[in-house]
Order: C-alpha cells, then sequence, then structure tokens
C-alpha cells in the first residue's frame, strides 16, 4: 500500500469529494423560474401544495412550512408549551438545534444517551431522565434511521409527554411501515442543501391533531390569525385578522416551495440511490474488522441521509484527529457528526459536564461521515473505500 497522502504520498482521487451535495436538474430550476414570473413569491399557492404534498407523503393531516428545520423545532416546542421550568429529554448526538428550541421557550434541555448500536436515543436512558417537570422528549431520528419508537412512544403514554421527532435527516424513512411524520405527536423536517431534498432553505412540521397544528401554524404566522369564521362573527370584511399570540415570521417562500416541491418528485429515486451506496458500503466495511457497522433500530425502513464510519480505534495506531486528516488528505471529504451538544462552550457555561453521556462521547470519539449524496458516482464512492481501506492498512497495529 502505498504512503498515506498526508505523509506525502498520492492521495485516493485528485479531486475533492464533498460529504453531501445537492442534486440541482433542469426541472428544479424550471420550478423556481415559473414562481419568480408569477404573482406570488411568498404567501401564494406553492405553499399549501407543498404542505399538501408533505401530508399525501407522510399520511399527516396537517403541515405548516417554515423558513427552515430549526424555526419547525421552535414552533413545535412553543405548540407543545415547553416554558420556563419544563424539562424537554432529547440527545446529544444532534445538531444544536434540535435542543437549542427548548431553550428558545426557557425549557431546559435534559440530554440522554445514546444506544451504542443505533447511536440514536437510548429509551432506557429516556425513562430514567424523566421527572415531574418533564413535559416533552425530542427524538432525533440521527443518519435517517427511526428511534425506538414502540419503546419511546410507551414512555411517552406512560408519562403523559408529548413526542417531538426531529426528523431533520429522515424524510422518506418508514417505521413499521408507517412514514415518518405520522409517527410522533409532531414531526419537523429541515430542506437544507445538504438533506436528502432541498429548497435551499426550509422546514415543515407535521402533525395528526388539529389543535397543536392550529398553534403550530399561529406561532409560524407572527401569531396573527385570518380565520374565516372569526372574521364572519366579529361582523368584519376581509381585512380583518387578529394577533392571538406572540409568534414569528417563520413562513418559508413560494421559491422555496416550489424547489421543494420539484425535489420531492424525485425522492423516490433519491432514497434508492441513498440505499444502494449504503448497502455497498456496509456489504466494503463488514470485512474490515476494525470498522463498527450501524444498527437500525428494528422496525426502521430507512431513507439514509448519513453514512457513519466509526472506527474500533483499539485496534489502530492513531485517533480520530490523525484518522480524519489523513481521508482529507487523500480528497475525500469526511465531516464529523456530531460533537455531542452540551459539550459545546455555551452548554458547558449553563452547567452541563463532560461526562453525563459517556456513549454519546465515545461514539463521538470514534466517528466520522463518509461522503453520501444522490449525484456521487460509482466511482467516487470506489475512491472512499479505496481511501478508508488505505488509511485502516496504514494505521493498524
Ligand atoms: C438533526 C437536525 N435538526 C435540526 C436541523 C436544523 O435544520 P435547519 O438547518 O434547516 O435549520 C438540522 C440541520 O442542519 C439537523 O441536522
Amino acid at each position: 500500500m502505498s504512503d498515506l497522502a498526508l505523509y506525502g504520498g498520492e492521495p485516493v482521487r485528485k479531486t475533492r469529494l464533498s460529504y453531501g451535495h445537492q442534486y440541482i436538474d433542469e426541472a428544479d430550476i424550471q420550478a423556481v423560474v415559473e414562481v419568480l414570473n408569477s404573482d406570488f413569491l411568498t404567501c401564494g399557492p406553492k405553499v399549501a401544495e407543498l404542505e399538501e404534498a408533505l401530508c399525501h407523503l407522510t399520511g399527516a393531516a396537517h403541515c405548516t412550512a417554515v423558513s427552515n428545520g430549526t424555526a419547525a423545532l421552535h414552533v413545535a416546542c412553543l405548540a407543545a408549551e415547553i416554558g420556563p421550568g419544563d424539562e424537554v429529554i432529547t440527545t446529544p448526538v444532534t445538531f444544536a438545534a434540535s435542543a437549542n428550541a427548548v431553550l428558545y421557550c426557557g425549557g431546559k434541555p435534559v440530554f440522554a444517551d445514546i444506544d451504542p448500536r443505533t447511536y440514536t436515543i437510548d429509551p432506557e436512558s429516556i425513562e430514567r431522565c424523566v421527572t415531574e417537570r418533564t413535559k416533552a422528549v425530542i427524538s432525533v431520528d440521527f443518519t435517517g434511521a427511526a428511534c425506538d419508537y414502540d419503546a419511546i412512544r410507551a414512555i411517552c403514554q406512560k408519562h403523559n409527554l408529548l413526542l417531538i421527532e426531529d426528523a431533520a435527516h429522515s424524510i422518506g424513512t418508514t417505521y413499521r411501515g408507517t412514514p415518518v411524520g405520522g409517527v410522533a405527536d409532531l414531526t419537523t423536517f429541515s430542506f437544507h442543501p445538504v438533506k436528502t431534498i432541498t429548497a435551499g432553505e426550509g422546514g415543515a412540521v407535521l402533525s395528526k391533531d388539529s389543535t397543536l397544528a392550529k398553534r403550530v401554524e399561529l406561532f409560524a404566522k407572527h401569531g396573527i390569525t385570518r380565520d374565516f369564521d372569526l372574521l364572519q362573527e366579529k361582523g368584519n370584511s376581509n381585512w380583518y385578522y387578529e394577533q392571538q399570540l406572540l409568534g414569528y415570521n417563520y413562513r418559508m417562500t413560494d421559491i422555496q416551495c416550489a424547489l421543494a416541491l420539484s425535489q420531492l418528485k424525485k425522492l423516490e429515486r433519491f432514497i434508492a440511490r441513498r440505499k444502494e451506496l449504503v448497502r455497498k458500503y456496509d456489504e466494503a466495511f463488514r470485512k474490515i474488522p476494525e470498522v463498527i457497522i450501524q444498527t437500525e433500530a428494528e422496525g426502521s425502513d430507512t431513507a439514509r441521509h448519513l453514512y457513519i464510519l466509526r472506527l474500533d480505534f483499539d485496534r489502530l495506531n492513531c485517533r480520530r484527529k490523525e484518522f480524519y486528516d489523513a481521508m482529507q488528505a487523500e480528497n475525500i471529504g469526511v465531516n464529523v457528526h456530531y460533537i455531542p451538544v452540551y459539550l459545546f462552550p455555551y452548554y458547558q457555561s449553563l452547567g452541563y459536564r463532560r461526562g453525563l453521556c459517556p456513549n454519546a462521547e465515545a461514539y463521538y470519539e470514534s466517528s466520522m461521515t463518509l461522503p453520501l449524496f444522490y449525484g456521487m458516482t460509482d466511482q467516487d464512492q470506489n475512491d472512499v473505500i479505496r481511501a478508508v481501506e488505505k488509511v485502516i492498512t496504514y494505521f493498524r497495529q
């Protein structure tokens, strides 16, 4: 095996391969151009069209499109009436927004540990975190895989907790046959460019419950209603609107909705290719004893967003940093998902301490994310596999 590029050898590939990339085709471009030539750049027909399409996809009864996945989590927490004194249990292996949304509302995020095999929140750890102040659970379908929802829903039912599913990674995944969006009380999506479908920026909140859905919509639109019945009741004409609570402007534009709708038409294709890439990675890495393959919760038919390379560093002469740097030098754009949220200085300033979730910390120390996106070619994937083999062979004890 040749020398690592990190130490002056030839890299596995000449050009850099990023870990994720949007796929935009002519139909997407046309969809956006059509809106630009129309009467409505925002608050127009594409918003309702996207909301309907997401309900159709997921079986949810209600959907509100919002400006991004973080806004979606924020209004979901507001709809769940999270406030000062309330605790919300979530996972540290997520993007900070899943926990920040609780802080925005004045609540306290409580971090449950992850299952070391699936990397998603461990139901037993959730149970141990429940107190009389616990109001909700925010589960995160990390990598796109559904969490163990049979167990999580049972805990929520037992303790009367609302379940918010952060499905930023998992659009298109099903859990025991039910599409994500129809599993939890509230489900949030993100349409950031590295996600399975994109709107540039965008998000959505889905729900079966009309009361929750109404609150979501109010909070996302300044707390203002234009409810027709109300308007009639109060004897006004159609200029009338009413602010009922303090909300935000979290609207998604028609431009973004048109792009999301166009992307949604390709979702099946996107998922099929991602599944194919995951199968090939799994097959290649099962033969390498230093690699640990992610297990998925039983019942998850996964539309995979991320592929995690987890390594057994007891068998290697290096740490994650060296391995990561070596992969980068081979021109493979690895990434790390995620630094456990409570290790950030901001969370440390709130009193959270290292050691809180040992499985999450061990996972973080031993993992990195490999490229996975629809537009990746077979050659790209072969390069990634070759680079992993090359770096492991070099550092093998
Ligand atoms: C798990 C998770 N939750 C929430 C978000 C926030 O989504 P957005 O970037 O659209 O605000 C992201 C995306 O970055 C995410 O990965």
